[in-house]
């Protein structure tokens, strides 16, 4: 993430075209914009997709089913990003790699256009594969656009951060309304053509991006380059095996290989901290900042288990326990999707004031991690008494909007800080797999709610938020007492 070759850190200094930030920031930006708004609108009507019986045009899955598959989804996303880390690092760059990534998504959303359900399922794995190769390399090239000690570089992540929130906030409306006049397919079309406007931001914004991601900073050797495609093989066909081995316990196709992607989601950080912690090539020092990493990340984790329900079981408490019109006004579901995305974009600004004008006083790093697991717990709690309250769409709006609110602060507290922490404590010579590292604590925290969904599917959606309530709060209280041993171990860094 430091300055790239082909950009003085002098030029980098002045180029201010873009609110004061590079001009390669905007290109960035909207590109973003443009994929978030893909993605989640796609996410926003995915669940409903799911669990709609085959006349109405979905996929006729059990609820339970249905939001398994969401979470599990989400975690093969951000398991992916490994992938779309080594494509940068040793193979093609981190601007390749979002060029093709850009292109697979949009094949993906293509695909989910598209009537057969074989066109839906393949569509959606692309949109994985597409999301992993573009995704954490998109927020790399921001690193990259600043020279090593510019301090306009956190200001510039926070305004890539809205980007992904004003997607996110304009999406669900215009799926949700093409979703509900002319059906799912409609919906996804809507998904196509905003990653569409994504790769042409990134085609006519090239030349503002001075070279940021061209460089492949670790290339692989020209022998292991001819043994890429075996590595592919290899790798499809484990898969497959792996799929196969969880037959042994499973008896649906679709349990096996949410067993199987679950088991690599919380594999893969496991040999993460491992490899890390046993390496030569961390000092001393580093494995200590390890150490105090290793509780916020899996206080990340339980975050987004809960967090990112939002498409899941908050989805179908939009659509099944919330009233259906407010004062005469259609509400579609889909629309509280975008409460969240909304809540950053108006408290952001609110919180970087506070952090800053708190700067080296409470909260800690580690107390904000504390603050934003219990936020979590406490929208779990919330969405427990909600279950049992309100059923046959009779909650206000302003239920799930609640619910909504205590959780987005939460992610404000966590989200940023994580990022900043992830790269400020990882150790030097796994730099480039930091990213990867933070994605995994996404990935693994859906894995295990798609594991909770599918062992828990008969005891209700009301006992379902209790334990992940309960569970979440729990380690808050643990994290809250780790908090000075944590920032003990950090200090040097802040
Ligand atoms: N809203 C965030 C985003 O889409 C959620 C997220 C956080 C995703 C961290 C991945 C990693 O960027």
């Amino acid at each position: 993430m430091s300055s790239t070759s082909h950009l003085t850190d002098e030029d980098a200094l002045h180029d201010r075209a873009f609110f004061g930030q590079p001009r390669g920031l905007s290109t960035l930006f909207f590109v973003e914009l443009w994929e978030r708004f893909s993605y989640y609108g796609m996410r926003a009507i995915l669940l409903y997709f799911l669990i709609d019986t085959a006349e109405n045009g979905g996929l006729g899955l059990t609820e339970s089913n249905g939001t398994a598959v969401v979470s599990i989804y989400g975690s093969m996303v951000y398991l992916l990003s490994i992938l779309g880390g080594f494509a940068a690092d040793r193979v093609i760059g981190a601007r390749r790699s979002v060029l093709y990534g850009g292109m697979v998504i949009m094949a993906g959303h293509v695909l989910l256009a598209l009537p057969p359900e074989a066109a839906a399922w393949s569509g959606i794995v692309l949109v994985a594969i597409g999301t992993g190769l573009l995704k954490p390399n998109v927020s790399s090239m921001v690193g990259e656009l600043y020279a090593t000690h510019d301090r306009r570089r956190d200001a510039g992540f926070s305004i890539f951060y809205m980007a992904v929130n004003v997607g996110a906030l304009v999406s669900p409306f215009v799926v949700g309304w093409l979703r509900d006049r002319w059906g799912y397919h409609a919906g996804f079309s809507a998904a196509a053509v905003g990653m569409a406007i994504a790769l042409v931001f990134y085609f006519t914004g090239r030349k503002h991006l001075r070279g940021a991601g061209d460089d492949v900073p670790n290339p692989l050797s020209s022998r292991d380059r001819a043994r890429l495609p075996l590595f592919g093989i290899g790798a499809v066909v484990a898969l497959a095996v792996l799929i196969m081995i969880t037959g042994l316990w499973r008896d649906t196709f679709l349990l096996q290989v949410i067993d199987a992607i679950t088991i690599l989601s919380l594999g893969a950080p496991v040999v993460y901290f491992a490899v890390m912690f046993r390496s030569p090539k961390v000092t001393s020092r580093e494995r200590t900042h390890l150490a105090a990493y290793l509780p916020l990340w899996i206080g990340a984790m339980l975050f987004w288990m809960i967090a990112e329900q939002a498409a899941g079981k908050m989805a179908l408490f939009a659509q099944q326990n919330t009233v259906t019109s407010v004062g005469g006004i259609d509400v579609d579901p889909e629309w509280f999707q975008s409460v969240g995305p909304l809540t950053i974009i108006l408290l952001a600004p609110v919180f970087g004031w506070i952090w800053t004008r708190r700067a080296g006083r409470f909260p800690s790093t580690a107390a904000k991690f504390a603050i934003g697991v219990t936020m979590a717990g406490l929208s779990a709690l919330f969405m427990s008494w909600a279950f049992a309250t309100f059923t046959d769409n009779t909650a206000p709006v302003t239920v799930l909007i609640t619910a909504f609110v205590i959780l987005t602060i939460g992610e404000l507290c966590l989200s940023p800080v994580g990022l900043s922490a992830t790269t400020r404590l990882a150790p030097v010579a796994f730099m480039s797999q930091s990213l990867a590292l933070w994605y995994l604590a996404s990935a693994a925290g859906q894995a295990i709610a798609a594991q909770l969904i599918s062992a828990m599917g008969s005891l209700g959606n009301s006992t379902y938020y209790l334990v992940n309530g309960v569970m979440t709060l729990g380690f808050a209280v643990a994290l809250t007492a780790l908090t000075p041993w944590i920032r003990g171990k950090m200090k040097d860094t802040e």
